[in-house]
């Protein structure tokens, strides 16, 4: 007989109806004789029942079975009996009285438990992720992954965008990060790089006249990764002729939109907007978590003449003095600031000043340094009550703001500050260009072929660095979901730009030459953006992490348990590109 339906998929409409199904054993349970089974597939799972007095084969044949064996069995849909209704499964006032039942393939036992809440360690499962994928939540996550990767693509359609193709066998591309080689065989010493992003392609099909594009496409960098990073990751890449800033934006919220609403979220959010100065100035990043308050406090003008030499130095040169207030800190101890010393650090901070109120006492590591008005101006200034702690960092206006933020987001995640819902919002002037602190020169923020804005373009030449970019990123919870820019279609400004960033005319045209030339050749006005699908799955998903949300994902060390990615090749493979390694673990060929 062939599979009527799937497992998950019976319910009471299916009363009295014979079924075939198919699946996998999950779990069984043997009373006085009478075996109930639990079938799974990737709708959910249904109970069976086989009685061995009814159906003496049907037991027979199932008598030996273990977990996850591949079976088939064919009955009827009944209702259960009123005592063993579960009213927490979608299916539990029905199971299959069984009549036949077969087995299609047998299992070792798995390595660990197939259940939602796994008891096993992640590296076990990433090895094993044939059988981890079998988890109901990671099931729901591509389920949901494949929903809103068509939804992407019937939005875009109806908009009038073609999907194309860019090559994966490419040149290094500008996004920054490292890119990951294939060396050529056909040109012994030359290599492709792995795109970072489409960047340049989509900008050259613009140039060709598609006018509006957008791909689903894999991108590689190889950069230190965390919980929302993947060495390999999938863009939707999205780019458009004859748009401005708003025109990105309004496609951008159209298509989140509907993505939310196929995630069963409200499709109606607010889409605030937000400055990268206001950003960084009231919330410590760039990409802010709206989600709570817990606003920077600035302290200038306090420390300014404080008394306070590290500080005061600070703010002599030109720095400030961000602050925060932590609500519960006035009972902590030493420990706990000496941790959150190390949270600044990390984030670039020299030093954290911290000072705590409890009993009515103010007391600090700088409180000797302080006068009596000085502290209650702080506290005035931090509406600081008992029981609380104020922490203080003290440097250039961006650096001080940034690793007060991490203390933000840091203490968010602790002192479970952080609240509930989607909040959006675009964040935009950023900086065209910024100071590469190991290079001492300047880089583009975004690439360099975003456009500066209108009104900021006679600063190119007198303060590049106050020269705000035609660039925009959609942040959502704090997690940066897409950015992008309008691109410079002049060749004229875009020479202005490279002399800004110190990149002369052959260095440009060894590395974007192509590009740099078909803008001589009527480019139009264009401009996108690339959002993260990995991440807008994870985030609609209400998970945590990207690995969640991609079927065969890479570890924090970039390879692959299951496969054992990246993996030595044999000498005659190498022989044949003309590679010889010169060290392998240690050993000196
Ligand atoms: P950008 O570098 O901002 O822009 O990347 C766009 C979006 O891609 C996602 N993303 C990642 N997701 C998972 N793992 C990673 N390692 C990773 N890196 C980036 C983020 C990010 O917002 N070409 C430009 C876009 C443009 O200008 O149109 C670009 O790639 O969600």
């Amino acid at each position: 007989m062939r599979r009527t339906h799937r497992c998950g998929e019976i319910s009471n409409q299916h009363l009295g109806h014979e079924v075939c199904l198919q699946g996998w054993l999950w779990h069984e349970r043997d009373f006085g004789g009478v075996i109930f089974l639990d079938l799974r597939d990737r709708a959910g799972f249904v109970q069976c029942v086989i009685d061995p007095e009814a159906v003496p084969e049907a037991h027979a044949v199932s008598q030996g079975w273990g977990s996850e064996y591949v079976v088939e069995i064919e009955g009827e849909v009944i209702a259960r009996d009123a005592e063993n209704v579960n009213a927490d499964l979608p299916n539990g006032d029905v199971e299959v009285r069984v009549r036949v039942a077969r087995l299609l393939a047998k299992s070792e036992t798995p390595p660990f438990v197939i259940e939602d809440d796994p008891r096993t360690s992640e590296e076990t499962r990433l090895r094993e992720r044939f059988l981890d994928l079998r988890r109901a939540p990671l099931q729901r996550a591509l389920a949901l992954r494949h929903k809103l990767t068509l939804a992407t693509r019937t939005v875009l359609d109806e908009a009038g965008f073609y999907e194309i193709e860019t090559p994966m066998l490419t040149r290094s591309t500008p996004e920054g990060a490292r890119d990951y080689l294939v060396p050529s065989r056909e040109s012994q010493g030359a290599f492709y790089a792995l795109p970072q992003s489409p960047q340049l392609f989509k900008q050259l099909l613009m140039v060709s006249g598609f006018d509006r594009y957008f791909q689903i496409v894999r991108c590689f960098r190889d950069e230190d990764l965390r919980a929302d990073r993947q060495p390999e990751f999938t863009q939707i890449d999205i780019e458009m002729s004859f748009v401005d800033m708003g025109d990105v934006q309004e496609i951008t919220e159209a298509l989140v939109r509907r993505l939310l609403e196929v995630a069963g979220h409200d499709a109606d959010p607010d889409f605030g907007h937000m400055t990268f100065h206001e950003a960084v100035d009231r919330f410590g990043s760039d990409r802010p978590d709206l989600r709570f308050g817990h606003e920077l406090i600035d302290m200038t003008e306090i420390f300014a003449d404080a008394g306070f030499n590290a500080f005061a130095q600070v703010i002599a040169a030109g720095g400030v003095v961000k602050a925060l207030r932590v609500p519960g800190g006035g009972s902590w101890g030493r420990s706990r600031f000496d941790k959150l010393t190390g949270v600044a650090r990390d984030a670039g901070a020299k030093g954290l000043v911290w000072l705590k109120k409890a009993d009515g006492e103010v007391t600090s590591p700088i409180a000797k340094f302080l006068t009596p008005e000085v502290i209650a101006a702080l506290e005035a200034r931090a509406e600081l009550e008992d029981g609380d702690a104020l922490l203080a960092v003290g440097d250039q206006w961006e650096a001080a703001a940034l690793a007060t933020g991490a203390l933000r987001s840091s203490l968010a995640r602790t002192e479970g500050w952080i609240g509930s819902g989607m909040r959006f919002v675009w964040v935009t002037d950023f900086p065209l260009l910024e100071r590469h602190a190991e290079a001492d020169r300047l880089v583009a923020r975004h690439h360099p072929f975003t456009s500066p804005l209108a009104e900021d373009f006679a600063l190119l030449e007198t303060d590049p660095l106050a020269v705000r970019a035609q660039a925009y990123d959609l942040v959502l919870n704090g997690v940066e979901l897409g950015g992008g820019s309008i691109r410079i279609h002049e060749s004229d400004v875009q020479a202005r730009v490279f002399a800004a960033l110190g990149i002369d005319e052959e260095e440009a045209n060894e590395k974007f030459g192509f590009l740099l030339r078909a803008l001589r050749f009527g480019a139009p006005p264009h401009g996108g953006i690339a959002l993260g699908l990995d991440r807008i799955v994870m985030l609609l998903a209400g998970l945590d992490s990207l690995r969640d949300v991609i079927a065969f994902p890479k570890t924090t060390s970039a390879s692959d348990l299951m496969t054992n990615a990246p993996g030595s090749v044999s000498s005659s493979q190498l022989e044949d590109l003309g590679i010889r390694l010169t060290s392998v673990e240690g050993e000196t060929e």
